[in-house]
């Protein structure tokens, strides 16, 4: 039994390092550890893995061994060989060709969300968000700098769809709109939500609004906007939603 201030200590690291425990995770995302694997007849050992991600061989066996800690990966040994496979969890989420992988969110989280979160203590001094100092793009209309390049504004899109394909149902199933024929979603994005709707309420239409270069990259990047049921209106360039956003 440890005592309380032993629990209060574990509490204390398990806080500060946390963020490692995301950069192991985004760094085996990048590197592609868990498509490897997945693609991979057999288990494979860390000498192989390294060969074919081209990594070097002591911080790849590090990485994985710290996957295995989290669970991402598994591990067995066969003849002193430790050999690695993935876990249920990254098979179904981490792995790109699986319909529930979160790639694209956890890119976005990896290569956006944590460099911002790395001057919280000045966004709190400030009382302002901190895409100025992490990107070097004013941020006085949020979203043309959460828009700032066209692969931006597709990762954003592209990390919605990943969290609406697993949290829309429950989201959309939390109120009963089945007895509404048409459904408008103000700053719907690429039309995620709405398919997760159309699909839910098979008696529903739904007009997403959003700013015309979201429009017309969900149509021209999301292909289940051939859904008849799924309409798109072009709103004006960052107005009022944005207040909304901003506020909640
Ligand atoms: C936080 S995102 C949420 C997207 C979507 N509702 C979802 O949950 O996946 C806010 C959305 O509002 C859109 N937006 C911002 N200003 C807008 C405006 N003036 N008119 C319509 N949509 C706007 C953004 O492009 C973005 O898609």
């Amino acid at each position: 039994m440890t005592c309380p201030e032993e629990q209060a200590y574990r509490l204390l690291t398990e806080y500060s390092n946390g963020f490692m425990v995301s950069q192991v995770l985004f760094a085996a995302c990048e590197l592609g550890v868990f498509d490897l694997l997945a693609e991979a007849p057999e288990p494979l050992g860390a000498a192989a893995v390294a060969a074919r991600l081209g990594t070097s061989s002591c911080g790849t066996e590090l990485l994985l061994d710290t996957c295995v800690s989290l669970k991402l990966l598994q591990v067995q040994t066969r003849r002193g060989k430790a050999l690695y496979q993935n876990t249920e969890l990254s098979s179904t989420y981490l792995v790109r060709a699986s319909p529930k992988c979160q790639g694209n969110m956890l890119r976005y989280l990896a290569r956006t969300t944590y460099l911002c979160w790395g001057h919280l203590a000045q966004a709190v001094r400030d009382g302002k968000n901190q895409y100025l100092e992490a990107f070097g793009v004013p941020s006085d209309e949020l979203f043309s700098a959460i828009y700032r390049s066209e692969g931006e504004r597709l990762q954003v899109m592209r990390g919605l769809q990943d969290i609406w394909s697993i949290s829309g149902r429950h989201v959309l199933a939390a109120f009963d709109l089945s007895p509404f024929p048409l459904i408008c979603d103000i700053g719907g994005c690429s039309g995620a939500l709405a398919k997760e709707c159309t699909s839910l309420y098979p008696g529903c239409r739904v007009t997403v609004f959003d700013i015309p270069e979201v429009v017309q990259m969900a149509k021209k990047h999301f292909s289940f906007l051939e859904e008849a049921r799924i309409s798109f209106r072009e709103d004006a360039q960052y107005s009022g939603i944005e207040c909304i956003h901003t506020a909640v």
